[in-house]
């Protein structure tokens, strides 16, 4: 007798009637791998949420309150660095780039501008002035012209919030020049009360120069930056 004529199993055709293919329960391996998925799902979703607070996850709320004040400043006020860096990179950031680079032909450099650091004819009232009041048209930074407009923030930020920004720029990305205090800031806004629209490079250069501290305490900080010695060369170095 060959297989051809043996009678179909009739254990097999009941079990294919019971179970067709589309309903093959899930197997036992995925059902574990979705169940670690969930579980590690659910554990970051606790540890990053934050408890939904809405100035963790909108930026602009934490920038700003409306009244000068600033959310969270409590945490780093002591710290004029860590509230400069947290101010510069809410409001500053989004133009003159995280990097102070700025953006070629669009948005000046604070890395390296003389501005920043109050060379030449330019000084910490010029600083200032540009940060309180705007600055617009014809600009030269680095060697390259600028020709655009930057909002005042003079309303925006407190004293001590411009002083703690200006320090912060002035000791990033290779920028060396002595901080500005919350007393300067407050100097320089009293003496430029009338001024109603953004500075032009022209207006700024008739100002003069004026410095917050003498140059000699430039030379100061700088020596004691320095190590007291080279520093020495691993014996196997070649020196040539
Ligand atoms: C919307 C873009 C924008 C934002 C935001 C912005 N700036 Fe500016 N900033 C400019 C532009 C554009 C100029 C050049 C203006 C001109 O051409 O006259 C400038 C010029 C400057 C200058 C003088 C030139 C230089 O590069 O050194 C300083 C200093 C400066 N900004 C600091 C700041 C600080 C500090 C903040 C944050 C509180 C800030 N800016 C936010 C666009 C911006």
């Amino acid at each position: 007798m060959s297989e051809r004529d043996q009678p179909p199993d009739p254990s097999e055709d009941a079990f294919l009637r019971e179970k067709p293919p589309s309903a093959e329960p899930i197997p036992p391996w995925m059902f574990a791998i979705f169940a670690a998925l969930l579980f590690a799902a659910t554990v970051y979703f606790f540890s990053y949420s934050a408890g939904f607070r809405a100035d963790v996850f909108d930026a602009s709320k934490a920038a700003w309150d409306g009244a000068g004040a600033t959310a969270g400043v409590a945490e780093d006020s002591h710290d004029p660095l860590a509230l400069g860096r947290r101010l510069f990179s809410q409001n500053c950031a989004l133009c003159h780039q995280p990097n102070g680079q700025g953006i070629p032909g669009q948005f000046p450099p604070l890395a390296g501008s003389e501005w920043v650091a109050a060379e030449g004819w330019r000084g910490d009232n010029h600083l200032v002035r540009i940060v309180l009041h705007g600055a617009q048209g014809p600009m030269t930074v680095r060697d390259h012209q600028y020709n655009s407009t930057m909002a005042p923030w003079g309303e925006v930020f407190t004293d001590a919030q411009i002083a703690a920004i200006l320090t912060y720029v002035r000791s990033q990305w290779g920028n060396h020049a002595l901080p500005i205090s919350t007393d300067f800031v407050a100097k320089i806004r009293a003496e430029s009360q009338s001024q109603s629209e953004p500075w032009t490079q022209h207006q700024l250069q008739a100002l003069g120069r004026e410095m917050e501290l003498p140059p000699e305490t430039l030379l100061k900080v700088r020596a004691g930056d320095l190590p007291s010695s080279p520093p020495t060369p691993l014996p196997n170095s070649k020196t040539n």
